[in-house]
């Protein structure tokens, strides 16, 4: 028996009832798949509508079969995503799933930032994977709209950029600034968050407006949560807080900035949230390291996966609140 592949919960085979019921309705479904990543390459060269790259990272679509299976699915409507790891040559490449399951499972059930759901399979040959259910489509199959801040802010790319654009013509005032007065509390916890757990990649294209059932359009549920300090050097943020720090003349990403608590503490003010809130955020996030620790360890991270895992969270958490 290990830990739930979704939640984490102990002694669990598998997935747990109550993250089935979450991820497949209801159905018992292995954690086990019974086909491996080319498999899914495979039926899909011929098929390009059914596979997506952007940058280094390719992703696959699943569909559910009628015995309870996962199974390959080339149909774009279908309603799972699922990512193998990373490039080979990333440190800790075969930590990524784990990692990318780990930091979202993090978020849901430590802070309650609303997250897409999630789970850690793996293929026939063992290679773990990150399957995330899809949350632009109802319960029916049908499509909800889904913008990202690319689109929103109308960032547009200059010639000869290299895809730099996503982290550097706006910032974190910037898209703040586009949501309501609820959402914009939720997006400075998921900054908070984003820093603590070493999350260096929280560009306009991995923040999202969704269409809600009443046709409003709200901050998304977050989706690739993961600590990227594991698999690469990069800076402690994505983006700039603050607009009049926007790098939109300095074509790379070379400064960067340490923030403290005191500074996610501004920007929420600036954009709107009341100063009592902002309070509670920064006592909530400085007294939660040891159940970020805990969780850590609960996690299908390598060893190696974990104690640098753990590092980042205790840096960052100096950084942030050790003035
Ligand atoms: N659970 C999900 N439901 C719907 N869309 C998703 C979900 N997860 C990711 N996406 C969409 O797919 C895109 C790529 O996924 P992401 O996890 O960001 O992968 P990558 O590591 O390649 O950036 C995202 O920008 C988002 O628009
Ligand atoms: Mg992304
Ligand atoms: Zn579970």
């Amino acid at each position: 028996m290990a830990n739930c592949y979704g939640c984490l919960k102990d002694n669990i085979h598998g997935f747990c009832s109550s993250c089935e019921n979450k991820l497949f309705d209801r159905s018992k479904v292995s954690n086990q798949l019974e086909f491996n990543w080319d498999d899914i390459q495979d039926r899909i060269m011929g098929q390009p509508e059914g596979f997506s790259i952007s940058g280094v990272q390719p992703k696959g679509f699943i569909g559910r079969d009628k015995n309870n299976l996962l199974a390959p699915n080339r149909n774009i409507e279908s309603m799972y995503i699922i990512k193998p790891f990373l490039d080979t040559r990333r440190r800790l490449y075969n930590d990524s799933p784990a990692n990318e399951h780990l930091t979202m499972t993090m978020a849901d059930q430590l802070f309650k930032i609303s997250t897409a759901k999630c789970g850690l399979v793996k293929f026939a040959n063992g290679e773990p994977a990150y399957l995330t259910r899809r949350f632009d489509r109802d319960k029916e199959g049908n499509v909800l709209g889904q913008a990202d801040f690319v689109s929103v802010l109308n960032a547009t790319p200059d010639t000869n950029d290299h895809g730099l654009y996503k982290y550097n013509s706006f910032t974190y005032e910037d898209v703040g600034n586009r949501l309501n007065p609820t959402d914009q509390i939720n997006f400075i916890r998921i900054l908070v968050f984003n820093y603590l757990t070493g999350n260096g990649d929280v560009h306009l294209k991995n923040l999202s407006l969704l269409e809600s059932p009443d046709g409003d359009m709200l901050l998304s549920p977050s989706y690739d949560l993961m600590n990227t300090k594991l698999h690469i050097n990069d800076p402690k943020i994505a983006m700039n807080l603050f607009k009049e720090m926007e790098r939109t003349q300095q074509k790379l990403l070379t400064a960067t900035y340490d923030y403290k608590i005191g500074d996610f503490h501004k920007l929420g003010k600036r954009i709107g949230v009341r100063d009592r809130i902002l309070k509670t955020i920064e006592e909530e996030f400085r007294v939660a390291k040891a159940n970020m620790l805990l969780l850590v360890d609960k996690s299908f991270l390598s060893d190696a996966g974990k104690l640098k895992y753990k590092e980042v969270v205790e840096q960052h958490h100096v950084q942030l609140f050790n003035t």
